[in-house]
């Protein structure tokens, strides 16, 4: 396998992650303080993010970019000037969130008449515009997620100061199917001049989310973000790989190349002579030439080629999602075997168990493919740890149908799951299907589903006592938290007995293995951004917890 030669890196020590709101930018030049906008003229912004890592992504670039036109982040949405709100349309309640809050958004609108709210990413379609208005009766501006480069601009923010901010209108639309849909190819553009022009303002010192690839190409019958993203459009190679170089520069720990379907990546691009000896043929799902042209399995070698002035990765640990089992390839499952920065966790969602139900999703494998797929996998990496999405009472979904999903659940033994009933979309084709599970139905299967991957997980966790795994501490959890809801989620509940007193310097501080499993463990917090080895003395379904080795 050819590596490219890469420039040694020189890495700083991590940087502790930002306590409060992001401050805007100052000119590096003392000469251009007299032309810095009055900062009481703009607005301060909060910007909400629901649904995934893209979305998250997504949000950094427009913060970055409200900061470049110099406003300052506001620490609640309570009390911003400019509220932009980053939606998400997997599922209807997903959309129900933002539309409960329009009441208390129209509220701060009359104690501040000067206030906007403008909303953005999968719910703003070309195809619903005209009735978003009655549904979000608080929003002033709507942007599709293509649109979301020019929010600057749009607001009337963009100056001289802000050359960012001054970015081309060159959203566009493209034609899939019979709908008109986003096209992202500008995304690619924008994300090179906010990336040049320093306008992305990351959420965490530590772990960075990478943007590979906008949109996707696939035909899953019940998503809707074919329709919100558009076509796939993959971002140029060599500025993935600087990207990559100057987070491991910054101090980053860990980078997570995004993408709705991240290991598509490549297929859109020239084929170049550097790539000559990619071949990969997909063996499911629509026929692509990928001749000659960068795959993710490329991406991740030149990545982990980016070394310290020891021969260490200069990023420790590198992370993909989401994978899509079409272009699951054996190159890619090579890669992930060779690199050492790649951490040993995969992604890949399955969303059934049954072949006849596989077809009305439109996923175009079979769970025989899948399970080979996974079986290669675990040989080329032991150990590797395998999380999955499932969607239950899809149209048409029988008791059966539903029960070949618990036996594979069953069978695979995943180490997290991420279930959902399935809740129907305007405009996607899986909307001529009758949507036939009552909702008290889909609930039981979902609960119950819930229960069986509670014992598996639980199991799988309890394979790591007594053994040390390297946590990459990220968070301290306070004293008394009242987010009782990630509590759940995360079992910190559990876990916060057992630091309830704790002598002083010592923190509460949570943190991932490589295996991306939540740890707790006690220690200063100046550990926060370190990589530290963990014996692990406790482990429950969802979180693991111990003390430093
Ligand atoms: N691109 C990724 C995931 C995108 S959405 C992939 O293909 O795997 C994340 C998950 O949301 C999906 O994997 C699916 O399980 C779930 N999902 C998508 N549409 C849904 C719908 N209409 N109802 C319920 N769950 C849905
Ligand atoms: Fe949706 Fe399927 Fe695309 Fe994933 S691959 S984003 S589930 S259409
Ligand atoms: Fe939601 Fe859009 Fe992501 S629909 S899951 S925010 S791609």
């Amino acid at each position: 396998m050819p590596t490219r030669a890469l420039p040694v890196l020189d890495i700083a020590p991590p940087a502790v992650a930002p306590a409060g709101p992001r401050a805007p930018l100052t000119p590096d030049d003392e000469r251009l303080r007299e032309f810095r906008p009055e900062l009481r003229s703009l607005p301060s912004f909060f910007v909400w993010t629901l649904g995934c890592q893209m979305n998250k992504s997504d949000s950094e670039e427009m913060a970055g970019r409200l900061i470049a036109a110099g406003c300052e982040e506001a620490g609640t949405m309570d009390a911003a000037d400019l509220v932009v709100i980053n939606t998400c349309a997997i599922r209807e309640a997903a959309e129900a969130k933002v539309i409960g809050r329009q009441g208390h958004l129209q509220l701060l609108k009359r104690g501040n008449p000067g206030m906007r709210v403008v909303m953005t990413g999968c719910s703003v379609r070309e195809s619903n515009r005209a009735g978003l208005r009655r549904r979000y009766p608080a929003v002033d501006l709507f942007l599709r997620p293509d649109e979301e480069p020019e929010l600057v601009d749009r607001l009337g923010l963009a100056s001289a100061q802000a050359p960012v901010g001054a970015f081309s209108t060159t959203s566009a639309t493209t034609v899939v199917h019979g709908a008109t849909v986003s096209d992202a190819t500008h995304l690619v553009r924008a994300r090179t001049e906010a990336i040049a022009g320093g306008a992305v303002s990351r959420h965490s010192a530590i772990s960075a989310w990478l943007p590979i690839i906008y949109g996707c190409d696939k035909t899953c019958t019940y998503c809707i973000v074919p329709f919100s993203r558009g076509p796939e459009r993959s971002r140029p190679f060599d500025e993935i790989v600087d990207e990559a170089r100057a987070l491991a520069a910054t101090g980053y720990r860990e980078v997570t190349l995004l993408g709705q379907n991240v290991n598509s990546y490549g297929h859109d691009l020239e084929p170049e002579a550097r790539f000559g000896h990619v071949h990969t043929a997909r063996t499911v799902g629509r026929r692509q030439d990928r001749e000659g042209r960068p795959d993710l399995a490329e991406l991740i070698r030149a990545i982990d080629a980016l070394r310290t002035a020891d021969g260490r990765p200069a990023i420790p640990r590198l992370r993909f999602v989401t994978s899509h089992p079409w272009d699951l390839s054996d190159r890619l499952i090579d890669a992930l075997r060779d690199c050492p920065s790649v951490c040993e966790a995969l992604h890949l969602p399955v969303q059934s168990g049954s072949d006849p139900m596989l077809r009305r999703m439109g996923r175009q494998y079979t769970i025989e493919h899948y399970r080979e797929r996974l079986t290669r996998i675990r040989e080329a990496v032991p150990g590797i740890a395998l999380s999955t999405d499932v969607i239950v009472g899809f149209c048409g979904e029988t008791e059966a149908e539903y029960a070949a999903t618990l036996r594979l659940l069953d069978a695979i033994r995943y180490d997290q799951v991420f279930a959902a009933a399935y809740s129907e979309r305007p405009g996607t084709p899986a909307t001529r299907l009758a949507d036939d599970v009552p909702p008290a139905e889909k609930r039981r299967r979902l609960n119950e589903l819930l229960a069986l991957q509670e014992g598996i997980g639980l199991e799988r966790n309890r394979a790591w006592l007594g053994r040390t795994t390297e946590v990459l501490v990220d968070t301290i959890v306070p004293p008394r938290s009242h987010d009782h809801e990630d509590e759940e989620a995360e079992g910190t509940s559990e876990s916060r007995d057992a630091f309830a007193r704790l002598p002083d310097g010592v923190s509460h501080l949570t943190g991932r293995s490589r295996e991306n499993k939540l740890a707790h463990l006690a220690g200063p917090a100046g550990l926060v951004g370190r990589l530290v080895d963990v014996r692990i003395e406790h482990a429950g379904p969802y979180a693991l917890r111990g003390v430093l080795a």
